[in-house]
């Protein structure tokens, strides 16, 4: 697969169904999330509304605890919030029980962490296609598409690669790839760059651009600045709150940043 003809199959169709109000593949309406501890409770949200647009891409900043990460769980339908609302391309998911939330997750919902999380005795390619397992498809449906998704973030050439014989930049290439396999509308990623160094990182973006540009809705956490400026709009956390929320100005293209950066051997 040509890494520069790159489209996600699917995408757009997903998105709008008829019953989604219009411009929001995520609507959060006044969330809280309180974290019963026994005895203590912790407040990690406090009324976060937030809507993203289909095609959007947000980065989310803020101190450690500020709540990023539970709020990624819950667009992620890992968890529900205490209360308020989330819907999520025009589906009010935020009473489903446990087994309605992993059958959303699995085909609405893509995953990308700090740890690529990759199996170590196992192939890119084989990696790739896991998500695909859980879903109604035959074997050569599910390389098909993992080798269709290893071509999204160009990784063709080491679709045969165990993770130890592969750099930190291209594991996170197949963490994305898996994330892919099963064509979500949104891409969530908390802190994808943590682990990786700068050029690595930009690396990282440039393939998050390129997905963002074919029509791929995505989330990410970070911590860097640099980072949070390849996205569309950055959104800052305080104490379980959105403290600011503002349009990236004068987006760089990670490609074009690349250029500026001392290569490594790939
Ligand atoms: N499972 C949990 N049980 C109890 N408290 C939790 C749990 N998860 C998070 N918290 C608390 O909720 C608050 C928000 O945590 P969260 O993980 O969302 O922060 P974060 O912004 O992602 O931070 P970081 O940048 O360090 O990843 C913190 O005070 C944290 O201690
Ligand atoms: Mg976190």
């Amino acid at each position: 697969m040509d890494h520069t003809t790159l489209t996600l199959d699917g995408q757009r169709a997903a998105v709008d169904d008829g019953t989604t109000p219009p411009h929001a593949v995520i609507r959060v309406d006044d969330v809280h999330k309180i974290y019963d501890m026994g005895e203590t409770s912790v407040r990690a949200l406090r009324g976060v509304t937030l809507d993203v647009e289909p095609g959007g891409f947000l980065a989310i900043m803020g101190a450690s605890g500020s709540g990023k990460s539970t709020l990624m769980n819950i667009l992620g339908c890992l968890d529900r919030p205490t209360s308020g609302r989330y819907l999520l391309d025009g589906t009010d998911v935020s009473r489903l029980d446990k087994r309605a939330l992993a059958l959303v997750r699995n085909r609405k919902l893509g995953f990308v962490f700090q740890g690529f999380n990759l199996l170590p005795r196992t192939t890119a390619l084989e990696n790739v296609q896991l998500p695909a397992l859980y879903s109604p498809s035959t074997k050569a449906e599910r390389v098909a598409r993992a080798k269709y998704a290893l071509g999204l973030v160009g990784l063709t050439s080491r679709a045969h690669h165990f993770p130890s014989q592969m750099s930190g930049g291209q594991q996170q290439r197949v963490a994305i790839a898996r994330a892919l396999v099963n064509r979500p509308s949104i891409l969530l990623a908390d802190e994808p760059t943590g682990n990786l160094d700068s050029r690595t990182s930009v690396e990282i973006m440039a393939v998050l651009q390129g997905l963002n540009d074919a029509g791929l809705t995505i989330v990410l956490v970070t911590h860097e600045h640099e980072i949070a400026q390849f996205a569309k709009r950055i959104v800052v956390f305080r104490d379980g709150r959105i403290r600011r929320d503002d349009a990236v100005l004068e987006r760089p293209r990670a490609t074009d940043v690349l250029e500026t950066l001392p290569a490594l051997d790939d």
